[in-house]
């Protein structure tokens, strides 16, 4: 594998040339980084008041960026080039389906004005990313991320990298229509190498967990099934749950589904009325506390309990939160049956997207071999696999 600093140098200067192609040179040109991630466990869990435990990823987007006089914004992505170069306006700042992927960028400038931030005048950015697109390893929270720790290293805005989460998953919510939880942005903007992040949503409380995987690696499989979150059931299980909030709240004295343990949900359960919005409870409540329990196995050095944990909480979002779907379901099964595997499930939101699984060393070629074949012959296309390292946080280059 190639070493992360040579990396973030080709990229750095691969992302600068392609700001001089579009753009101009210009000696004031900055650099600026931010990661994907990818969630160990504690899915769906992140909008109920309920734990998570991501990590961000070595890979993510770059961005080379520039200040302008005027109130102009312009955008070019070196790997979405099919959309040229976007010209727009700080007059402008409304999401437009035209207007493609520089609706992160230009939701972030919104929510900065919106939050009181002065941003007067306009600026060039060009980005490059070495993560895939709509994959569920967060390409949207990275560029959110990345577009605010530019905006506050441009214009001198004071604001923390939680606050950069928060103004991430506000512009996400409210300028492109994706009512997701803190979970991502929270991992792009907090990120530290070699650690996860065990995340309390309903405080935002956190602690790192050092990740140690004596001879084993996380391995990403993409099921290459394209999706978009805001086109899928993310939203309606978001209502779903929160109908199932209300329903509960007449019984007992809760805030969140969060709040609740496994046998406490066993005995008020019956007061949710519709039995999908009970599923989807059951597995915010139980996936909750999974999370608790793998954080605590994994501080104890079991990683094999850590791995079944896994393997249940995949089972419980594909029967009762059914955010799966095939893909997601042939890669984890296909997973579980490999030696060497200590785990498998899927990551993100669902409906497409990756699984993330820890394998044995000597595993690693089995495992991408079986499960790619297996996978291929029966849905009909290949799935990616991608060996990911634990990385820092936002960073200027
Ligand atoms: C998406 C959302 C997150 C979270 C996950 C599911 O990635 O952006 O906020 O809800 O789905 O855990």
């Amino acid at each position: 594998m190639k070493d992360t600093a040579a990396v973030r140098q080709e990229m750095k200067t691969a992302v600068l040339k392609g700001f001089e192609e579009k753009f101009g040179s210009f000696p004031d040109t900055r650099v600026y980084f931010a990661p994907g991630r990818v969630n160990l466990i504690g899915e769906h869990t992140d909008y109920n008041g309920g734990h998570v435990f991501p990590c961000a990823l070595t890979i993510g987007i770059y961005a080379a960026a520039r200040p302008r006089q005027d109130r102009k914004l312009r955008f070019y992505s070196m790997n979405l080039t099919r959309l040229g170069i976007v010209e727009t306006s700080l007059d402008e700042l409304v999401p437009d389906d035209s207007f493609g992927w520089t609706n992160y960028p230009k939701g972030v400038v919104y929510t900065f004005i919106k939050r009181g931030f002065a941003i007067e005048t306009g600026f060039d950015m060009v980005i490059y990313g070495d993560i895939p697109n709509g994959s569920g390893l967060s390409s949207s929270a990275a560029l959110e991320v990345l577009t605010g720790y530019m905006l506050r290293d441009i214009y001198g805005f004071d604001v923390d990298n939680v606050g950069l989460a928060l103004i991430g998953q506000d512009s996400e919510n409210n300028y492109n229509g994706m009512n997701c939880g803190i979970m991502d942005q929270f991992a792009s903007a907090m990120g530290k190498k070699d650690n996860a992040i065990f995340l309390d949503t309903a405080t935002l409380k956190y602690e790192y967990v050092p990740i140690v995987l004596d001879g084993a690696k996380l391995v990403i499989a993409n099921t290459n099934k394209k999706h978009k979150l805001t086109d899928s059931g993310y939203n309606s299980r978001r209502d779903e749950c929160e109908t199932a909030l209300r329903d509960l709240q007449r019984v007992v004295d809760i805030d969140t589904l969060g709040d609740l343990t496994e046998e406490q949900f066993e005995k008020y359960k019956d007061a949710i009325q519709d039995p999908i919005c009970r599923k989807r409870a059951k597995h915010a409540v139980y996936e909750n506390q999974r999370t608790i329990e793998a954080v605590r196995v994994l501080k104890a050095g079991n990683v094999e309990r850590f791995g079944e944990l896994m393997k249940e909480a995949h089972i419980s979002i594909s029967q009762d939160f059914e955010v799966t779907g095939i893909e997601l379901d042939t890669l984890a099964e296909e997973a579980w049956k490999i030696d060497g595997c200590i785990g498998s499930r899927m990551t993100g939101g669902g409906f497409g997207g990756c699984t993330v699984s820890i394998v044995k060393d000597e595993a690693i070629d089995t495992f991408i071999a079986k499960v790619g074949a297996a996978y291929k012959k029966k849905i009909g296309y290949a799935a990616d696999f991608y060996i990911v390292e634990i990385g820092n946080g936002p960073c200027r280059l």
